[in-house]
């Protein structure tokens, strides 16, 4: 028989029928009450065994983790705490779980050691909330984009380009490292390397992705990429899944009304679909809140905080007057940043971009206008600025309590003032002579932007570390399993 998902068994209309349900224990109380989950949803489905009848021998095996298989009536339960529960008539073992080794004992665990368990640490609460939620925003993305007329490429994944800019590269070789072949004058010789070039693993599908929206008007990537910076945050990855739209005839300013109104909706879609896992996390948060200090305790709940996000315009501030306000601000005075504010051009911390909305402002910023100086050399420089003190159309979304969401520009359109722009910063311009070319053949208006993706589950799920929002994570000295 065909077995069913506990989630719909707990939505169930009726009652009074057989079925067969699959999963792993998670608790079995007074050798009679499995509750079991399958990872359908949050939820465990309680089920009652007939132990009487039942060897002491298949009870024994029945632990915090074995996998079962359970057939029996579904029926309205007797006990608080569920609406159903099955009176199992057959109980099958289908895979043992040494009660003493495993490492996911039903109780409170660090997320430190959750960490080093992270093929196991799905079979938490938490960890099964995080990964349906993340799932149900990648379904949310490629639904706005393709709702939307949007075509989906696929950028490569291994690059010949490393003019981005956008951070440190892995290199991609097949060559062996410890006898690498070398030119006459005792330089590397990529021409013998897999592709005959130097190639890196891609920080940003952006370059390419330009070409395509050159095209095909409307495109989006959702794919991973990879930085080695070697930053050990909470807010980094050394591999990362990045949304990167790029549009033509689009202006900075729609580009902040596409980046404002795609994240609203993805938040608005997980909202939606995820309230069980949403419910469960906001409580997780409240607990977490419980530990600190009353003056760092968060004023809002989870759901709070993405309702409100919901609910109010993002605050459009040029980089010129965010400086402004941050030379004035209380901890620029008192020295209390770590970098101090002092003149226009400086480049902004997250210390910065977290004062500004969650003390300034306290809603998601858009900053725009940045200094050329700071900024990608594609960006469109601003008409009519002063010499020295340029800007370009970059913007930047900062959220509360992650800072930099989205990073984005409408791009330098015009070919002579890019190879300009790449020659005073020794970009090579026979590198990226694909990329010139869509300046030179038809050129026009286009814009787009990156959104960190792992940066929105945290900000949805309410984590605060984002190695625990990536079924896997890279970091610097870390890539286990
Ligand atoms: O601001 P970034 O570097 O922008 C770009 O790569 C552009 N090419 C995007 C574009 O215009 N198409 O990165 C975009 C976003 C950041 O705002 C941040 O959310 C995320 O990617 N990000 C990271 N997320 C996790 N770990 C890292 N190391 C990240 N670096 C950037
Ligand atoms: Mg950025």
């Amino acid at each position: 028989m065909k077995h069913s998902k506990v989630k719909d068994l707990l939505n169930s209309t009726k009652t009074n029928y057989e079925v067969t349900v699959k999963g792993w224990v998670r608790t079995f109380r007074n050798n009679q009450f499995i509750a079991l989950n399958d990872g359908s949803t949050i939820h465990n489905l309680q089920c009652v065994v007939d132990f009487e009848n039942t060897p002491e021998e298949t009870l024994k095996r029945i632990n915090t983790g074995t996998a079962v298989a359970l057939t029996g009536n579904l029926v309205e339960s007797q006990g608080a705490g569920q609406k159903y529960e099955i009176q199992v008539t057959q109980l099958e073992i289908l895979g043992d779980c040494d009660a003493e080794k495993f490492p996911m004992q039903p109780k409170k665990h660090s997320l430190e050691f959750l960490r080093e368990n992270a093929h196991l640490r799905v079979r938490t609460n938490a960890f099964g909330a995080i990964m349906r939620v993340r799932s149900v925003l990648a379904h949310a993305v490629h639904t706005y984009f393709q709702e939307r007329g949007f075509v989906y490429v696929n950028t490569p994944i291994i690059t010949g380009a490393d003019a981005e800019g956008a951070g440190e590269m892995f290199q991609v070789t097949s060559m062996p490292l410890d006898s690498l072949p070398k030119t006459e004058d005792g330089q590397i010789n990529y021409k013998e390397d897999f592709f005959g070039k130097h190639t890196n693993l891609t920080v940003s599908g952006q370059l390419e992705a330009e070409t395509y929206a050159m095209a095909l008007g409307q495109v989006y990537t959702f794919g991973p990429t990879f930085r080695a910076e070697n930053s050990n945050t909470s807010r980094h990855l050394a591999e990362f899944w990045m949304i990167e739209p790029e549009v033509a005839f689009n202006d900075l300013t729609d580009n902040m009304d596409l980046a404002e109104d795609f994240i609203k909706f993805v938040i608005q879609y997980a909202v939606e679909r995820c309230a069980d896992d949403l419910k469960f996390l906001e409580g997780r948060l409240l607990d977490e809140e419980k530990q600190k200090p009353q003056a760092e305790r968060s004023e809002m709940t989870l759901l709070e905080k993405l309702n409100f996000v919901l609910n109010n315009d993002f605050k459009r501030v040029s980089y010129t007057e965010a400086i402004a306000i941050l030379r004035e601000s209380t901890p620029n005075k008192k020295k209390k940043f770590q970098y101090l504010i002092e003149e226009w051009g400086a480049d902004l911390q997250s210390e910065h971009e977290r004062y500004l909305v969650e003390k300034h402002f306290k809603c998601p910023v858009i900053l725009f206008d940045y200094p050329a100086k700071i900024k990608a050399f594609y960006m469109r420089l601003n008409d009519n600025t002063e010499p020295g003190k340029e800007t370009v159309r970059a913007m930047d979304i900062l959220f509360p309590g992650i800072g930099e969401i989205v990073g984005g520009s409408q791009r330098e359109e015009r070919y002579d003032v890019l190879i300009e722009k790449m020659k005073a910063i020794g970009i090579d311009e026979e590198e990226l002579w694909w990329y010139l070319d869509t300046r030179r053949f038809g050129s026009a208006v286009h814009s787009g932007f990156g959104l960190g993706f792992e940066r929105l589950v945290l900000f949805v799920t309410g984590m605060t570390n984002i190695r625990d929002v990536i079924p896997f994570p890279r970091t610097p000295q870390n890539a286990e399993f």
